[in-house]
């Protein structure tokens, strides 16, 4: 039983190994730098929803991202959803060194980060 168990799970990370492999390019989203202090994420976060032109609606109040409502979650709404409209223009994935680019999705439950190839 085991070791059934243990060849699923092996089979199961070998798929999604290769599912990766040929997606050709890797994802890639943009979130807040563990290391930013807040009033430094705050400033940023308030530029991309800004005149940075984020679409920062879901992470308003009763919207799916507003939870956890960190500074660090919304910058990190924010920057990807900044990072991913306007990539193709130009746009980095930086924010003064607040920002980090990641290879793992940080959507969660209802909350979608959005991923633009
Ligand atoms: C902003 O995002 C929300 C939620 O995804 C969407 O419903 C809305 O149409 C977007 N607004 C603009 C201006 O793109």
């Amino acid at each position: 039983m085991v070791a059934l168990l243990t060849k699923t799970l092996l089979v199961l990370l070998l798929l999604s190994t290769i599912h990766q492999n040929t997606g050709g390019e890797f994802e890639q989203w943009c979130v807040a730098d563990e290391q930013t202090p807040d009033d430094e994420l705050q400033m940023a976060l308030d530029w991309a929803c800004g005149r940075g032109g984020a679409n920062c609606s879901s992470i308003q109040p009763n919207q799916p991202c507003f939870n956890p409502n960190t500074v660090k979650d919304h910058a990190s709404f924010a920057f990807n959803n900044y990072f991913q409209s306007f990539k193709h223009q130009g746009g980095s994935c930086f924010f003064k060194g607040a920002a980090i680019i990641t290879e793992l999705d940080p959507s969660h439950g209802s909350c979608q980060y959005e991923f633009i190839p």
